[in-house]
């Protein structure tokens, strides 16, 4: 499909800094995101998501590889690209001279809107970003949290066709962290699409309809929240405290995972039953839990360390 808003096909990036060795920051990324899609990119700490994002936002040029935005290529038709998209960059800051009223107004003016367009857009992103009783302070004197709910305003403000945004929701508190889940719901309800990284699972699960997990510069997995977690081998958890001792007969229901004295065994709901009768007859409790998208990230992302390991 040659309008996808993103495909990135065998990109890699070499970073190759004054001093020290030679960085293999990208090593064969390819991935695609389909008109009106969220989409995560997790990863451990240095795995290459905000270089990847840098690139596709044509901040970064590859080493190798082709990126294309709406079918233009990300290097070779930088003007083109920029239009159609809008990038929160990871620990971007507003521009501490400006209020968020102004910095949102000014950003939307730059890119070509009406007076009128640009006020109505700003103000209901400042309104949805719950901005409106610090929105004419000078933005040095914003707290941690709402300068960064100032940068997701300005960004969704624009309701640019694709938006990437790295770690978004970083330092804020979990109800406006909702209330940029909701606004990027509504922005791709609109048509426009989603590429973000996040290092809190729970985001994740709840905002993307698809995830990528990176690992050293490469894809490890792709797929969506549910097929993640069938990797760990089941969809429930069930958790014995003080079942240490039961851990070989656990072990036969599925993967366990020690923790002190405490055992979480990973099953499927049709062993639920056995599973909690041989507790009851233990005179042990037992809860039962989904598992969680972070489980399988740990469990995904650690089998290919135990990999290079060894
Ligand atoms: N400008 C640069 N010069 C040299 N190396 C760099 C540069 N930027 C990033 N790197 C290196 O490239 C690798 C990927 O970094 P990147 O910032 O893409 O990771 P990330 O997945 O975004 O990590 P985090 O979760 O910590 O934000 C790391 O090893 C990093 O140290
Ligand atoms: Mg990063």
């Amino acid at each position: 499909m040659p309008n996808e808003p993103l495909l990135a096909e065998d990109v890699r990036k070499v970073y190759a800094p004054r001093r020290g060795p030679r960085i293999d920051a990208l090593n064969g990324v390819s991935m695609s995101v389909h008109r009106g899609e969220r989409v995560a990119l997790l990863g451990r700490n240095g795995a290459g998501k905000t270089t990847f994002l840098k690139i596709a936002a044509t901040l970064l040029a590859p080493t190798s590889g082709r990126v294309e935005v709406f079918g233009h290529d990300v290097g070779r038709a930088a003007d083109l690209v920029r239009p159609e998209i809008a990038v929160v960059p990871q620990e971007g800051k507003p521009f501490f001279h400006l209020t968020p009223r102004e910095q949102v107004y000014t950003y939307l003016r730059s890119r070509g809107m009406s007076r009128e367009v640009a006020h109505d857009r700003g103000e209901r992103a400042l309104a949805a970003m719950e901005l409106a009783e610090v929105a004419d302070r000078l933005a040095i004197t914003l707290s941690g949290g709402q300068k960064q709910r100032t940068m997701v305003a300005t960004v969704i403000a624009t309701g640019a066709p694709l938006l990437f945004l790295d770690e978004p929701t970083i330092g804020m508190d979990p109800f406006a962290r909702r209330g940029v889940w909701q606004s990027l719901r509504d922005l791709t309800r609109e048509g426009s699409t989603i590429l973000l990284t996040t290092h809190y699972l729970d985001e994740a699960e709840a905002l993307a309809d698809r995830l990528y997990i990176v690992e050293r510069g490469r894809v490890l997995v792709e797929g969506t929240a549910a097929t993640l977690k069938q990797e760990v081998g089941g969809t429930l958890r069930v958790t014995v405290p003080q079942g240490a001792r039961l851990t070989e007969t656990l072990r036969t229901f599925g993967r366990v995972v020690p923790d002190g004295d405490t055992v979480h065994v990973i099953v499927d709901p049709g062993r639920l039953t056995e599973i909690l009768g041989i507790a009851v007859r233990e005179r042990l409790t037992a809860t039962v839990g989904p598992v969680t998208l972070e489980e399988a990230f740990l469990r995904v992302v650690g089998r290919s360390i135990d990999d290079e390991a060894g």
